[in-house]
């Protein structure tokens, strides 16, 4: 008999999990778009968001999912013909890279497999583009497929004074990882409302240096452009429309929890040590040669809020905790053999007693299946949250 029925766990990495609270601040009727209380609301959203990403420079709200987002940055990065290097590190650098080169963008990829970026590559690379032909260096910092983390400062240096604006996807890091835009000198910078911000899907930001704003392009559909938006006065100009008004509610409280309540330093540190014992529990299954083992094995190259599972069996791992415990891995998206991968995800509304109830059904389902695996798994994770506490 099923021991699944109770509160589901969803350790897919996005949409994570959304707190109650931002379930109920959205469940309201709608009120008066054209009234103060709302304007006022998205403006202090709009100042959150920017605290978010460490900048206080300009930002665009899109309606839209994260490829949203990435259509926000080409509309208004690249005329035909422009030049990108896209760096990929897995499934959504490499899909990225797709999107811009069927609009028209004259994509170069600075491919790594599923390993995180190598800085002298890229300068390499940099460094024989003499006529500064590259318009824009493009990557994810987190690429969600292959669980990697990009070094964001260490590229932004190895691009020296080559004239290209630095884009950063943080689709599936901003809130969870790191992020300083202005210090760090990231001149675009794109999220989504479902991992890090805690909300629901359908909503992505575009923040953007000056620098970046004064690449104005010969044509931009009024729609996409991010100068109506960012320079907005009037609420339906900072959406192109209609606002998500039960979303700017979500908003509010995700980042009210965010930055005012546990603070931003605080959620980066859940987050790190989270992964941490999640590595712990994987490096525990793996000892002895059975086949189980983190994807990325440098440490500084795992990304905060997902982590990659190699593992034997895995297809049936994950419909096996789903069907017997109630919680729900991720996929092996972009893995060599996806039936033997699967990732872990410790992303946005996320606690110890979570993190260690998904490991204890993993186990469970090791020793069900039969999956041969090492011992002292779960005591090491939490001899983890133990140390960091
Ligand atoms: C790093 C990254 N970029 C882009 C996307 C695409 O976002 P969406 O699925 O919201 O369109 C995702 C989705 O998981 C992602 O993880």
């Amino acid at each position: 008999m099923s021991l699944a029925h109770g509160h589901d766990l969803i350790a897919i990495p996005g949409p994570s999990p959304v707190p109650a609270r931002v379930l109920n601040a959205a469940h309201r009727a709608s009120p008066d778009i054209y009234a103060e209380p709302l304007a006022r609301l998205n403006l202090s959203v709009l100042a959150q968001l920017k605290r978010l990403a460490g900048t206080s420079r300009n930002l665009a709200p899109y309606i839209g999912n994260g490829h949203a987002g990435w259509e926000a940055a080409a509309a208004n990065l690249f005329d035909p013909g422009d030049a990108a290097l896209v760096i990929t590190s897995g499934h959504f650098g490499r899909s990225w890279a797709d999107m811009l080169a069927a609009s028209g963008v004259a994509v170069e990829r600075l491919d790594f497999g599923n390993l995180p970026p190598d800085p002298q590559r890229l300068a390499d690379r940099l460094a024989q583009d003499r006529e500064g032909r590259i318009r824009a260096v493009m990557l994810c910092q987190t690429d969600t497929a292959s669980a990697t983390s990009a070094d964001i400062p260490a590229m932004r240096a190895a691009m020296g004074d080559h004239p290209a604006l630095l884009v950063v996807d943080a689709i599936a890091s901003l809130g969870c990882a790191p992020m300083r835009m202005d210090d760090w000198d990231v001149d675009v910078l794109i999220t989504a409302s479902q991992k890090g911000l805690m909300c629901l899907p359908g909503t992505t930001f575009l923040w953007f240096s000056d620098r970046a704003a004064a690449r104005r392009r010969a044509a931009v559909s009024p729609y996409w452009d991010w100068h109506a938006r960012a320079g907005a006065e009037a609420m339906w100009r900072f959406w192109g429309g209609t606002p998500p008004v039960q979303q700017i509610y979500a908003l509010s409280e995700a980042l009210t929890m965010i930055l005012d309540e546990e603070g931003l330093e605080a959620v980066w540190s859940r987050h790190a040590r989270l992964a941490r014992a999640v590595w712990a529990a994987v490096d525990a299954w793996g000892a002895g040669g059975t086949g189980i083992r983190l994807s990325v094995a440098d440490p500084a190259a795992r990304a905060a809020s997902v982590t990659a599972v190699t593992m034997p069996q895995a297809e049936a791992l994950r419909a096996w905790v789903t069907r017997e415990c109630g919680v729900t891995l991720g996929v092996g998206l972009g893995a060599p053999d996806p039936s033997a991968a699967l990732r872990i995800a410790h992303m946005g509304h996320c606690n110890a007693g979570m993190i260690m109830g998904v490991l204890g059904a993993v186990q469970a389902g090791l020793t069900a299946l039969r999956i041969p695996h090492g011992g002292g798994a779960l005591e090491a994770a939490a001899a983890s949250i133990a140390r960091s506490g």
